[in-house]
């Protein structure tokens, strides 16, 4: 099974690991055939799986579902879970909360948000509980955004993202997600901190690892696709069509021929 040792080893060797959103055993599974690096039990749950309009109603009992139906299908990827809208609120929801998830088989928990949950991340790492902290387009905070937009567009908004960063992985976080900001500051936060994984969604082709979900990149979204997105189904004909555009997915994630120009924000900043 991959361990985050194992993930910040390849950040020291340079090399990239595949990241994807799963929910249920058959997807896990394939994913595991595919050679998936990583797998992230994402509250867009809320949205693909349960038909909300956004991860605001998911609850900490679905995450722990979803994340033992994934563990037993898949004993290859590291596992990382959110923790939902509100279930971290204070210090000790947020250890009773990945208390949950841990105990249903994440090896990581997944926050949203910046500085000022220093403390939570701090707490559970002295608890055994690595954090991994999502920022730039945050989703639970949709209403305060108004809408799924860019973030960090501005060289002080960048910056003072780099700032959020640098307070929580002096707390202890242990890994960093950036979804929808600028490719350069993608690339920024990569280099600052050689021994932390980051993952991008939407954040350039310069982070350690890449994350999309699941249906996204296997052309079952419906509406309008974020720019991000790329439909690696769309390449695939026969019968393991599925594990094939995973597979797919995985190199090209390792050999950087994906994301390209075309799924990065190109700001200057
Ligand atoms: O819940 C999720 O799927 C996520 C990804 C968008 C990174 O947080």
């Amino acid at each position: 099974m991959i361990s985050l040792h194992d993930l910040r080893q390849l950040k020291a060797q340079g090399k990239k690991f595949s990241c994807l959103t799963c929910y249920d055993a058959s997807m896990a599974k394939a994913m595991q055939v595919a050679g998936i690096d990583s797998i992230l039990i994402g509250d867009s749950l809320g949205m693909t799986i349960q038909g909300h309009d956004s991860t605001l109603p998911v609850t900490v009992a679905d995450m722990a579902y979803h994340t033992a139906a994934v563990r037993r299908a898949n004993q290859h990827a590291f596992l990382m879970t959110d923790l939902p809208f509100m279930s971290y609120a204070t210090l000790n929801d947020a250890l009773q909360n990945s208390r949950m998830v841990m105990q249903a088989g994440a090896q990581m928990v997944k926050i949203e948000g910046g500085a000022w949950l220093a403390d939570t991340v701090k707490n559970l790492t002295r608890n055994g509980i690595p954090v991994c902290m999502h920022l730039g387009l945050t989703p639970q905070s949709v209403h305060v955004f108004g809408g799924y937009k860019l973030q960090a567009k501005t060289r002080d908004a960048a910056d003072q993202l780099i700032e959020d960063c640098r307070a929580l992985v002096e707390a202890g976080a242990a890994m960093l997600l950036l979804e929808c900001v600028p490719a350069q500051l993608g690339k920024e936060v990569t280099e600052l901190f050689p021994h932390i994984p980051v993952i991008g969604i939407g954040a350039g082709k310069d982070t350690d690892g890449q994350v999309l979900v699941v249906q996204d990149m296997l052309g079952l979204t419906f509406g309008k696709v974020a720019k991000f997105v790329r439909n690696f189904m769309a390449e695939q004909s026969g019968e393991h069509a599925i594990v094939d555009a995973l597979k797919s997915y995985h190199q090209a994630v390792l050999e950087q021929s994906f994301p390209n120009i075309e799924h990065t924000f190109q700001v200057e900043l």
